[in-house]
């Protein structure tokens, strides 16, 4: 019997020894402590001793146990304690490695030229206004002295969502929406936004596009001050040093009209932007037509003004040399990300 429990003390002496983790320890827990562990079967075995011998060798087997469970234990600590380590070590965070930068995004290029050219106005004393997108035939045609069956109905490809409602082709209803408003105030104001017209896409061409209307109406107002503010807006947005020219034109709610080119950067030399004549056409303007005026309750024997508009996309593809307006539309960041 002594050489018995011996024997099972080296092995388990040697077996805790070389246990390398809590899973080892384990199965060696169950092997000697387990339901039919060694330990636990002597145990049981001392029943079975005879009087004599049973206080004897319980006290033998009570001695074993003991002094392997102290083992284990001590094992265990130490074991649980490298696990700790371990696992702290695996899941370190350096917390001075340098982040990931979000991307960022930035304007749209329309908004920013808007927003340049809003600036400029807002120098010169301009507000801003607005006006709505889905608008009455009244205000888009009528009252900027465009009849029914005026031939410049024809040219602005509308579209209609009832007899008398339409999306705007152009900014120009919110002068008359403006003036409403204001009268009998001078009015002095720029208003940006969306225009629509039954166009084909192309290169050139979009159903939806960008406008920015200009009006203003005072007392004394001349075609002299149309000339100054337009030259003093497109200087500041192409450059000191560009040229810009006054075309006689035609336009139902100005007269008379006129047609303002700014200088190309090949000075005439021959391009392809300006197709060779050294000038690109930026805006249509004039001096507000009396029946416009009138439209709105303006006398035009005391009142005078003028009124300008351009398309946005026009104007920054002109600036940064875009040669397809789709390209705004597409939301290519590869595209986006040159205007930063
Ligand atoms: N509304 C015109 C268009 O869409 C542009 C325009 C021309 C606006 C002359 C004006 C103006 O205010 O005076 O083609």
């Amino acid at each position: 019997m002594q050489e018995k429990l011996s024997q099972i003390r080296a092995k388990g002496i040697k077996e805790i020894d070389e246990a390398s983790s809590s899973a080892d320890l384990n199965s060696i827990r169950l092997e000697y402590f387990g339901k039919k562990g060694l330990i636990t079967q002597l145990m049981r075995g001392l029943g079975t001793l005879s009087p004599e011998e049973r206080p004897v060798v319980g006290k033998l087997v009570n001695e074993l146990r003991k002094e392997l469970e102290e083992t284990w234990e001590k094992k265990n600590q130490a074991i649980l304690h490298l696990e700790a380590e371990a696992k702290l070590e695996k899941e370190r965070i350096d917390v001075e490695l340098p982040g990931r930068k979000p991307r960022r995004g930035n304007q749209h290029p329309l908004s920013a030229i808007i927003q340049e050219i809003t600036e400029v106005f807002l120098g010169m004393g301009f507000s801003v206004a607005e006006g709505p997108e889905i608008e009455e035939d009244y205000y888009n045609f009528e009252a900027l002295n465009i009849p029914p069956e005026h031939p410049a109905r024809e040219m602005h490809d509308s579209l209609y969502i009832t007899d008398k409602t339409l999306l705007r082709t152009h900014t120009s209803p919110v002068q008359i929406r403006t003036m409403e408003e204001l009268y009998p105030n001078p009015v002095r104001i720029i208003a940006p936004g969306r225009v629509y017209r039954r166009d084909a896409q192309d290169a050139t061409h979009s159903p939806m596009f960008h406008q920015i209307e200009g009006l203003v109406v005072d007392v004394g107002i001349t075609f002299s001050d149309l000339k100054g503010v337009l030259t003093e807006f497109i200087k500041k947005i192409f450059g000191q040093d560009r040229k810009v020219r006054f075309r006689p034109s035609f336009f139902p709610f100005t007269e008379p009209s006129a047609e303002v080119d700014v200088s190309c950067l090949c000075q005439g030399s021959g391009c392809r932007v300006c197709k060779n004549t050294g000038w690109l056409e930026i805006l249509g303007s004039g001096s507000v037509h009396p029946n416009v005026l009138r439209y709105a309750k303006y006398d035009p024997e005391v009142y005078s003004g003028f009124a300008f508009g351009m398309g946005v996309e026009r104007i920054t593809m002109l600036r940064y040399g875009i040669s397809d307006i789709r390209h705004f539309y597409e939301n290519d960041a590869r595209f986006l990300e040159q205007f930063r």
